[in-house]
């Protein structure tokens, strides 16, 4: 099997996941890793013995043999190692949100075309297959297109304190922004949201946002990060898809698996990123399969959308315009 020679740019807790999962995948080759905290890069490196370790993005983009880029850094740091990424003829992953300005977007767009490289949002939950199932009963006719969406993501109070660096729109919701923009096959007319800071003077812990598409889907999207610690859910996640000729449905709040210690309760979490005995599974490991795959052939990827994620960006911003303007709003792209 041809492996697809793969960098790493931002080395925190998710681009750690990165790591993991293309450590255990036959169709990659971490070549190189990257991270402005030289201690974190360091330890990454010497734990699975990975030769070129860097903390300027430079040095490893300036290497002719990379193909794949991933990019995990802070979310407002993703624009300057992508673009570069591009124009050194390497296809890129750039972490969500692909970016938190829409000029930056349709710049990381245009510079993929200008160059012949793909560039993927890391939308991953277009590969869990619940996600993927609502879909396929939306193309299939199953469920039919919908009428009406309804999709919740929250996370936890104590996850606020560190992502509050980025607003909730941004950090959340822009996962579902993706979801809904998939599966209603068109593009948001209108937005109305309304924001509530709760343990935050900016940025709300408590966010809704009314969405009105071109050809009449109607989608409302809840992110809070309101669920007690103690409670022991990670990801405390719904969703329901009213279709012409049914509905589909689940809620995520943690697995089945359940472990009570003297801490309290945890429910782990199987569907997203998961390690044992040195390989992964999980929606990430699908994802990243899927772009190697699609480097390894030449072939661009067609079931995730850029396209799509620019558009995303643009309607975020209209949300954080609507709920400070209080009035409906109407993304720019
Ligand atoms: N797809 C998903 O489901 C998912 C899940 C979690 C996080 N994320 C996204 O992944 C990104 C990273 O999140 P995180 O939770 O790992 O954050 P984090 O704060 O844990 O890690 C960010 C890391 O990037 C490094 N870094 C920042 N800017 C850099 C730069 N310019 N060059 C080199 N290194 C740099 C920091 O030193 C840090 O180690 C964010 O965009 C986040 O939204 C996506």
């Amino acid at each position: 099997m041809r492996k697809t020679k793969v960098g790493i740019i931002g080395l925190g807790s998710w681009g750690g996941c990165h790591l993991e999962a293309f450590r255990s995948m036959p169709q990659a080759e971490v070549v190189a890793i990257c991270d402005r905290n030289e201690e974190r890069v360091r330890e990454l490196a010497d734990r699975y013995s990975i030769a070129h370790a860097y903390t300027n993005s430079e040095e490893l983009l300036a290497r002719d043999d990379i193909e794949l880029v991933s990019i995990a850094t802070f979310e407002s740091e993703h624009f300057a190692p992508a673009i570069e990424a591009l124009r050194s003829g390497k296809h890129v992953l750039v972490e969500k949100p692909v970016t938190t300005k829409l000029a930056e977007a349709i710049e990381m767009q245009r510079t993929a075309e200008e160059r012949g490289k793909f560039i993927v949002p890391g939308h991953l939950l277009r590969f869990e297959p619940r996600y993927a199932d609502i879909r396929e009963a939306i193309v299939s006719g199953r469920i039919g297109a919908p009428h009406s969406m309804y999709l919740k993501r929250a996370r936890t109070k104590s996850m606020f304190r560190t992502y509050k660096r980025t607003h909730t729109v941004f950090e959340l919701t822009v996962h579902d922004l993706d979801l809904a923009i998939w599966y209603a096959g068109s593009r948001v007319r209108t937005v109305k949201a309304y924001g509530k800071a709760v343990h935050d003077e900016v940025v709300p812990d408590i966010l809704w946002s009314c969405l009105e598409f071109e050809n009449g889907t109607l989608a409302f999207l809840h992110s809070n990060w309101m669920t007690p610690d103690e409670a022991g859910i990670v990801m405390n996640d719904s969703i329901e898809v009213i279709g012409a000729n049914g509905t589909a449905q689940f809620a995520n709040g943690g697995s089945d698996m359940q472990l009570l210690d003297a801490r309290g309760r945890a429910t782990p979490d199987y569907s997203i990123h998961h390690t044992r005995n040195g390989t992964s599974t999980g929606a990430l490991r699908e994802q990243l399969t899927y772009l190697c795959d699609c480097a390894a052939g030449g072939t661009a990827p067609s079931y995730v959308s850029f396209a799509d994620a620019v558009h995303g960006i643009a309607v975020a911003e209209a949300i954080i315009r609507s709920c400070a303007s209080g009035k409906e709003e109407r993304p720019e792209a």
